[in-house]
């Protein structure tokens, strides 16, 4: 027997036993009638449509459900959340009888963490019925409902800043003007042929590179763009303390499906998502078994360092991922001068020419590296100039660094690195693509 057709007999014998007689209709209900953070938000004497009133529950035992709640950060506080039990929620009307509804939510089964509910309820109650799940809904789903740009998920150390200037993000301009054009013709003529055709309009991109080519600073300054065009930008942190969880996807999805604008949704390394436990549902996400509905579209940006873990999963499979955009290292003389100069400053000389080819094949992030280091050693020798020489150490102290480093974690590899870094690999800068 299915679970619903079990709590459906066990709520109907209930019935019978409390209001003989009396008619109902049984109904999928929906699940946040059993959160706490509903039950806690919706309170005994809401006034719900027409002249009716919740007046609050009661918690009811059944044998078919073992009751269990999952929980969950809340601003700084722990709070119990989704819930498998059983309830009779009341309710009254002006001039009316109070009636009852009895509701019941419990687990398919021990893999999938998802509830099945079924609420019986008087059958010339819906209305009310109704207006009390969508009070309960509203309670539990993140929001977007007054004008925010940037809804960052994940704890409280999460930050996501899209400040970044498109023209400061330094690559190829085609690479550049390729992931622009299609972000804007996703949202300006894509979202409605998705709609035509009935699906629901969600396309997925990923930004695959070694780490310090300019991922995160790719996805700010997109964001900054798309918040000018008028989306939402809702961004997933997987290097928060609570790491990468589907249970923040599947907030993000949530808020992604709420909102009333267009939506960018950003989420960095997503390879961590699929070598966890959540990864099928991850896939779910992708295949579109999952995905959100937001009629204004929304638009996934990716990342990950990894572009072989995702191999097999992703790019092998047409439609998981609609474009994968691969964020290089320096590749020619012409872009590591064009890094070399941004990050000089004031300080770039044409004679800093002559290190250019030592550039090549490092991502942006070393050039910036070289170019603070050699400002700063300037500045510690009290000279107002960068000379050459200066320049020069500085690169080449920071090359000996990285190989230090990485003969360094060659030789340990079973330490996990801790913090952001935790995901990523031994030897940050020896990769290419
Ligand atoms: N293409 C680039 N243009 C300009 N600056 C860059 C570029 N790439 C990296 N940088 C500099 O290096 C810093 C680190 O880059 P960023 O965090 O965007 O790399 P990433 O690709 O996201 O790395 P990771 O994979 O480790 O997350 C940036 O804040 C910026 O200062
Ligand atoms: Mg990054």
């Amino acid at each position: 027997m299915m679970m619903y057709e079990r709590l459906v007999q066990w709520a109907a014998d209930v019935w019978e036993e409390r209001f003989p007689g009396q008619r109902f209709v049984t109904l999928r209900a929906a699940v946040e009638c059993g959160n706490m953070i509903a039950h806690s938000q919706v309170k005994a004497g809401r006034k719900l449509r027409g002249k009716a009133r919740y007046t609050g529950y009661e918690r009811i035992e059944c044998p078919v459900i073992t009751p269990i709640s999952d929980y969950g950060a809340r601003g700084n506080k722990m709070v119990l959340t989704a819930t498998a039990g059983a309830y009779i929620f009341h309710f009254d009307a002006e001039g009316e009888a109070t009636f009852d509804v009895i509701f019941a939510a419990a687990y398919y089964d021990d893999d999938m963490q998802d509830l099945v509910s079924i609420a019986l309820v008087p059958d010339d109650k819906l209305e009310t019925w109704a207006a009390f799940e969508a009070a309960c809904t509203r309670a539990v789903r993140p929001r977007i409902r007054r004008r925010r740009d940037v809804y960052v998920i994940g704890g409280a150390d999460a930050f996501f800043d899209p400040t970044v200037d498109w023209e400061d993000v330094i690559l190829p301009d085609e690479l550049k003007s390729k992931l622009l054009d299609d972000m804007q013709a996703f949202f300006k003529t894509g979202v409605p042929i998705y709609r035509q055709l009935k699906l629901p309009p969600f396309r997925k991109l990923l930004l695959a590179g070694v780490p310090g080519t300019g991922k995160t600073m790719l996805c700010a300054a997109m964001a900054r763009l798309a918040i000018q065009e008028g989306c939402v930008v809702v961004y997933v942190s997987g290097a928060d303390r609570d790491g990468a969880s589907f249970e923040k996807i599947q907030r993000a999805l949530q808020a992604v499906a709420a909102a009333r604008y267009p939506v960018l949704m950003i989420v960095e390394e997503l390879d961590a998502y699929l070598r966890g436990d959540d990864k099928a549902r991850i896939l779910n996400v992708l295949d579109g078994i999952e995905s959100p509905n937001n009629p204004q579209g929304a638009l996934m940006l990716a990342t990950t360092n990894y572009p072989e873990a995702i191999d097999e999963r992703i790019t092998k499979r047409p439609g998981r991922v609609d474009r994968i955009f691969i964020i290089p290292t320096i590749q020619d003389a012409r872009h590591a001068e064009l890094m070399l100069r941004h990050y000089m400053g004031d300080q770039w000389r044409e004679e800093q020419l002559v290190l250019i080819d030592q550039l090549i094949e490092q991502p942006g992030a070393f050039v910036r590296e070289v170019a603070l280091h050699a400002r700063m050693l300037a500045a510690h020798e009290h000279k107002t100039e960068v000379s050459l020489d200066m320049l020069e150490q500085s690169v080449s102290t920071l090359l000996r660094q990285i190989h230090a480093d990485a003969d360094f974690l060659q030789d340990r590899r079973p330490i996990t690195m801790v913090g952001s870094n935790r995901n990523k690999r031994t030897n940050p800068f020896g990769w290419r693509d």
